[in-house]
C-alpha cells in the first residue's frame, strides 16, 4: 500500500534530518550545507542530477544555480513547475572543485537515494546526464545514445520508468543542445500518463516489504 501524504512528507523530513547530519563519507568536512533534494514529496516525477554544485551547496537546495534556472525553463515549456517534480542528486554533499564523485561516496550515498524512491514513489525517474544516467541504469552506455528513450527499472523496490536527458549543464556549455533537451522534455507528459508495465519480481522479493515505510512523524512543512 502507497504511504499517506502525510507519511511521505513524515518520512521525508526524518531522513532530511539524517542527511543534513550525515558523516558517512569524507564530504561532509568540505560542505557548508548538505544538499537533501527538494519538491512535491508525491511527485510522479522526479529528476536525479550527479552533485550539489557551488551555488547548491551554499543554500542547500538541489539545482539552484545556472543548471538549475534551465531546468526550471524546461519544466515551463511542459507546463510543470519546480513544485510539481521532486529533484535530488546522487550524491548529498558537493565534491570538492567539482570533482567526480568517488565510488565510496557514491555507495555511502545511495541508500538516501533509495529511500527517497520508496517514499516519492515516483513512476518517471528522469536521469540528469552521464553519470547520473549510468549509476541509477546499472549500464554504462552513455547518455548521447540512451538520451530521449524511457527504460524500465526495478529501483528501491518499485518498478519505474527511467528516462535519461543530457544534463542542462551541458546544454550552457554547447547552446545547440537545449533544443535536444526541449524536445526529450517534451516526451514526458505522455510518458507520465503510460501504465508501468509489470517487473518480474526478484525472488526475495517477499522478504523485503520495504524496511524504510516510515512512520507518521513530524508535521513540519518542508516538503509539498
Ligand atoms: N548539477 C547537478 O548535477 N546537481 C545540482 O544540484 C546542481 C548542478
Amino acid at each position: 500500500m502507497s504511504p499517506s501524504a502525510d507519511q511521505r512528507r513524515g518520512g521525508l523530513i526524518e531522513l532530511y534530518r539524517e542527511v543534513s547530519s550525515c558523516t558517512r563519507c569524507r564530504l561532509h568536512e568540505g560542505r557548508t550545507k548538505a544538499v537533501f533534494g527538494a519538491g512535491d514529496a508525491g511527485a510522479d516525477l522526479m529528476f536525479i542530477g550527479e552533485a550539489p554544485g557551488a551555488e547548491e551547496d551554499r543554500q542547500g537546495l538541489p539545482f539552484v544555480g545556472r543548471a538549475g534556472q534551465l531546468l526550471n525553463e524546461l519544466l515551463a515549456g511542459i507546463e510543470l513547475r519546480r513544485d510539481d517534480v521532486f529533484v535530488a542528486n546522487i550524491l548529498k554533499s558537493r565534491p570538492p572543485g567539482n570533482r567526480d564523485p568517488q565510488p565510496d561516496e557514491i555507495e555511502a550515498c545511495w541508500p538516501y537515494l533509495e529511500r527517497q524512491i520508496q517514499l516519492i514513489e515516483p513512476r518517471v525517474i528522469a536521469t540528469l546526464g552521464n553519470f547520473a544516467t549510468k549509476k541509477i541504469t546499472g549500464s554504462q552506455v552513455g547518455i548521447t545514445r540512451v538520451r530521449g528513450t524511457p527504460q524500465v527499472h526495478e529501483l528501491a523496490g518499485r518498478t519505474v520508468f527511467v528516462f535519461p536527458v543530457l544534463h542542462p549543464a551541458a546544454a550552457l556549455r554547447t547552446p545547440s543542445l537545449a533544443e535536444t533537451l526541449r524536445e526529450d522534455f517534451a516526451k514526458l507528459p505522455g510518458l507520465l500518463r503510460e501504465p508501468l508495465p509489470e517487473l518480474e519480481p526478484p525472488a526475495d522479493a517477499a522478504m523485503d516489504p520495504v524496511a524504510a515505510r516510515p512512520d507518521p512523524a513530524s508535521q513540519l512543512d518542508l516538503f509539498g
